[in-house]
C-alpha cells in the first residue's frame, strides 16, 4: 500500500478513521504520522511483512549473542542473555516457526531460546516475563518434542520463582528497580507479572495460589497507582518499602513525571488485557479498558504516535514500537472483552494501526535495511533517534499473528 505520510499535531479523526469505542473521550492533541488513507491490513500486505521478516531475521541469525537493534544509523547492536530484550529474537523466531512451519525455524528457535533459559534463576531483574517467559512460552505452545516442552515448563516456573523473591507485601508489588534512588516500579512491569500466573498453571497448589496472588495483585497495584483518572499512565513510581504507600512518580523515558509515554502506556494495555485473560479479574479489564480508550482518544486510528502522548511537536520522534505492542494489547483484549461492541472496535482500530505499520516507511521492502520494524523509539531522553528494535519486530508478528 502506498502511504502518503502526514505529519502534524492531530487529535481530530482523519477520514476513513475509526470511531473510537464508547466511553473514549479526545483530550488534548498528540502528534501523529498517517497515512493519507486509513485502511485496515490486506492479507497481501501481511504475506509481505512475513517475506520481508524471514529476510531480516535470517541475516540476524548466527552469531551466538542475541541481537537488540540499532539507533539511528550506528551499528547493529547484539547482547548477552541478560540484557531486558535477550527473549525478544527467540520470540520472533518462534512466529516465524508458527507462521511457516518450517524446520529451519523451528532449529533457531530452539537455539535461541537454550541461550536465555538459564537467565531464569536469575533474580536481580524484574523483565523475566519478557526474558524467558515470553519464548518459553511460546515454546511450549509450539515445540513438537514433549521434552523440550518440559524443559520450557521448568524454566517458566524456574523464572516465575526468581521473579517472585521480589515480592513486597507491604507495596503488594515486584520491585521493578531503585528509581531516584528509592524502591521503585515501572510500569512496563504489567508484561512480567503474568509470568508468576503462567508459572501457577503449570505448578497449581499451594505455590500455585501464592503465585497467582501476587502476579494479580501486583497488576490491581498498577491499575490503582499507575492508571491516572483520565486513563493515561505514570511510568515510574518509588514506594516507601516499609509504610507500602507511594512517594511519587519518578523520570523515565517519557517527557515528564506527569505525561504519558507512549510505550509505558501500550505496555498497560497489553499487560492488562493478558492479566484479565488469565484471571477474568473485573479490575483489570476495566484498566485494560480504560488505558486502551485513552491512546485511541489520543491516537487516530491508522496513525503513529510520537514517543509521548503529550508532545505536539511534528518534529518528535515517532514510536511504531508503540503502536505495535498496542495492536497486539487491543487484538488480545477484543478476544475476551464480553463487551462485543467494544471489541469489534478494538479490533478495528489494531486492524487499521496494523495496514500503516505494513507499509514503508514503516516496513520498507528494500534491501539495505537493518531489522524488521523501523522507525521506534527507546529512550529519547537520552537519544533522541529513531531506531529498529527487537521488541517492535516481535509485536509486530505477534500482532499479525492474532489477525491470521
Ligand atoms: N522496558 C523498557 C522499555 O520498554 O524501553
Amino acid at each position: 500500500m502506498a502511504v502518503a505520510a502526514v505529519v502534524g499535531a492531530c487529535a481530530l479523526l482523519g477520514p476513513g478513521a475509526l470511531p473510537p469505542p464508547a466511553g473514549a473521550v479526545a483530550t488534548a492533541a498528540t502528534s501523529v504520522t498517517c497515512p493519507g488513507v486509513v485502511a485496515p491490513l490486506t492479507p497481501a500486505q501481511s504475506d509481505q511483512v512475513w517475506s520481508t521478516a524471514s529476510r531480516r531475521l535470517s541475516a540476524l541469525t548466527g552469531p551466538a549473542s542475541l541481537p537488540f537493534g540499532a539507533t539511528g544509523r550506528s551499528r547493529y547492536v547484539r547482547t548477552n542473555a541478560y540484557a531486558w530484550t535477550s527473549g525478544f529474537f527467540p520470540s520472533s523466531l518462534w512466529l516465524m516457526y508458527a507462521r511457516t512451519k518450517d524446520r529451519v525455524w523451528l532449529d533457531r528457535a530452539r537455539r535461541y531460546t537454550a541461550r536465555v533459559l538459564p537467565v531464569a534463576t536469575w533474580t536481580g531483574t524484574h523483565d523475566l516475563g519478557f526474558m524467558v517467559g515470553l519464548p518459553a512460552r511460546l515454546g511450549m505452545g509450539l515445540d513438537p518434542s514433549s521434552a523440550r516442552q518440559e524443559a520450557y515448563a521448568r524454566a517458566i516456573l524456574t523464572a516465575a520463582r526468581s521473579l517472585s523473591t521480589r515480592w513486597s507485601d507491604q507495596v503488594r508489588a515486584l520491585r521493578s528497580g531503585t528509581y531516584g534512588g528509592k524502591w521503585g516500579v515501572i510500569i512496563d512491569s504489567a508484561m512480567n507479572a503474568s509470568l508468576l500466573i503462567d508459572a501457577a498453571l503449570i505448578l497449581g497448589g499451594a505455590e500455585g495460589r501464592e503465585l497467582t496472588s501476587r502476579g494479580t495483585e501486583h497488576l490491581l497495584t498498577l491499575a490503582r497507582v499507575f492508571v491516572r483518572p483520565d486513563g493515561s499512565t505514570v511510568h515510574r513510581m518509588a514506594f516507601d518499602p516499609v509504610s507500602g504507600k507511594a512517594i511519587g512518580p519518578v523520570p523515565g523515558q517519557g517527557l515528564s513525571t506527569a505525561s504519558t509515554w507512549a510505550r509505558g502506556q501500550a505496555w498497560a494495555v497489553n499487560g492488562f488485557a493478558r492479566g484479565y485473560r488469565l484471571t477474568r479479574n473485573e479490575q483489570l479489564l476495566d484498566a485494560a479498558r480504560r488505558t486502551a480508550d485513552f491512546w485511541i482518544a489520543r491516537v487516530p486510528s491508522g496513525c503513529i504516535p510520537a514517543w509521548d502522548l503529550d508532545i505536539a511537536d511534528s518534529a518528535a520522534p515517532r514510536d511504531s514500537s508503540a503502536a505495535a505492542i498496542m495492536a497486539d494489547g487491543l487484538l488480545g483484549l477484543a478476544e475476551v472483552d464480553p463487551d462485543r461492541t467494544r471489541a469489534t472496535a478494538y479490533r478495528d482500530y489494531a486492524n487499521a494501526t496494523l495496514g500503516t505499520l505494513a507499509s514503508a516507511p514503516w516496513v520498507p521492502t528494500g534491501p539495505g535495511t537493518r531489522g524488521l520494524l523501523q522507525r521506534q523509539a527507546y529512550s529519547i531522553p537520552g537519544d533522541r533517534r529513531e531506531g529498529t528494535y527487537v521488541w517492535g519486530d516481535t509485536y509486530l508478528l505477534g500482532a499479525l499473528s492474532t489477525i491470521g
